[in-house]
């Protein structure tokens, strides 16, 4: 991709830019039809195309765009429009926020019987990623998902892993789209925090250097890794939200060059508090170490920690069709961005 055409890297660079704009993070709003049925299901709702579609709306239109510059689709939203007729995609890009698209298609085994997993999708990866550069997004997310403890993740889960997603961030540079490089190591286990953090280490190094032979532009990507936390099963006390912000930006420090565009951390199982709060913390951490701005935009692309509130409240306008439930929802969504917008400066107050 560092054969890419000048002017064409200058609009890749424009757009990683725009989407790590001070005070401003992602919305990751790309389940698929399978794992956002299953989140509309535990609240009683059919997983239809219109309810997917009326559930998407609530969050597209509502008052985010100070601190949300752009929202992960999956497919399906993406040919979407509002209940008024506007495609979706413009009623983003007229309050400044651009499209993303997640373009894997979900985890398979990384062998036959292996509990390990490789990500699907590179197979038709160029001419989607045409396809949805047509449709009007700007940027692409491919995750890649490694378990910890029992041996994993494995070096061999690491080094698939790794090189799918260069493989995937160079294609999508091709096709004018902003990679985001997601290998997320999962919250499940009993492991400490020290552990997480190795693990960390290892894939992030091994990441960054798989871009880099590929040539992939740094400063038109972005990653999209968790922050260093315990196992949801671990024994012991919880460690502060300082010890969380020292091993994450520790991992930061030790693998990833000032280049890359920005570091927008995912939820990964965190309450909504949580995740904000370590965000904040990490800002704070960082900016204090340069005396300014941290050498990374700092952010967030959370699902969940974005979401869950809304949805609780969406669903009870659903079943009780009060109409004002439903602005409380949109409320809900503002007041989440703006906590996030405010700890992606580490200014939030809570
Ligand atoms: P969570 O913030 O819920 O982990 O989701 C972010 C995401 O996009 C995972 O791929």
């Amino acid at each position: 991709c560092d054969t890419l055409p000048a002017d064409r890297q200058e609009v890749l660079v424009a757009t990683a830019k725009q989407l790590t704009h001070e005070g401003k993070g992602l919305l990751a709003a790309d389940e698929s039809t399978g794992t956002i049925g299953k989140r509309l299901e535990k609240s009683k709702l059919e997983n239809t195309e219109e309810i997917r579609r009326d559930y998407r709306e609530l969050f597209l239109t509502a008052d985010i765009c100070r601190s949300v510059s752009g929202v992960i689709l999956y497919k399906e939203t993406l040919a979407q429009s509002t209940a008024e007729g506007t495609p979706f995609v413009d009623a983003l890009l007229a309050n400044d926020i651009l499209p993303g698209i997640k373009v894997d298609e979900g985890l398979t085994p990384l062998s036959e019987g292996s509990q390990e997993t490789q990500t699907k999708g590179l197979e038709n990866l160029e001419v989607n990623c045409e396809q949805y550069y047509g449709q009007g997004a700007r940027f692409a997310k491919w995750r890649a998902a490694l378990k910890i403890g029992q041996g994993m993740p494995s070096a061999k889960a690491i080094e698939v892993n790794s090189e799918q997603l260069a493989e995937y961030a160079a294609i999508a540079q091709r096709c004018g789209l902003v990679p985001i490089v997601e290998p997320e190591l999962l919250i499940d286990g009993t492991h400490d925090i020290l552990t997480t953090k190795r693990a960390a280490e290892r894939t992030m190094q091994s990441c960054m250097a798989a871009l880099w032979r590929r040539g992939v532009i740094l400063e038109a990507v972005l990653l999209k890794p968790q922050m260093v936390v315990p196992g949801s099963s671990a024994p012991g006390p919880p460690p502060s939200t300082q010890d969380i912000a020292h091993h994450t930006l520790d991992v930061l420090y030790r693998s990833v060059p000032p280049a890359v565009a920005g570091i927008m951390f995912l939820s990964g199982g965190q309450s909504e508090r949580e995740a904000t709060e370590n965000l904040n913390a990490i800002n704070q951490m960082a900016r204090h170490a340069t005396g300014g701005k941290p050498c990374w935009h700092l952010s967030f692309s959370f699902g969940r920690a974005m979401q869950a509130s809304v949805l609780q409240l969406w669903v009870e306008d659903r079943g009780r069709r009060i109409a004002d439930v439903r602005a409380r929802a949109q409320a809900m969504a503002a007041r989440l961005a703006s906590a996030n917008g405010a700890a992606a400066q580490g200014t939030f107050t809570g």
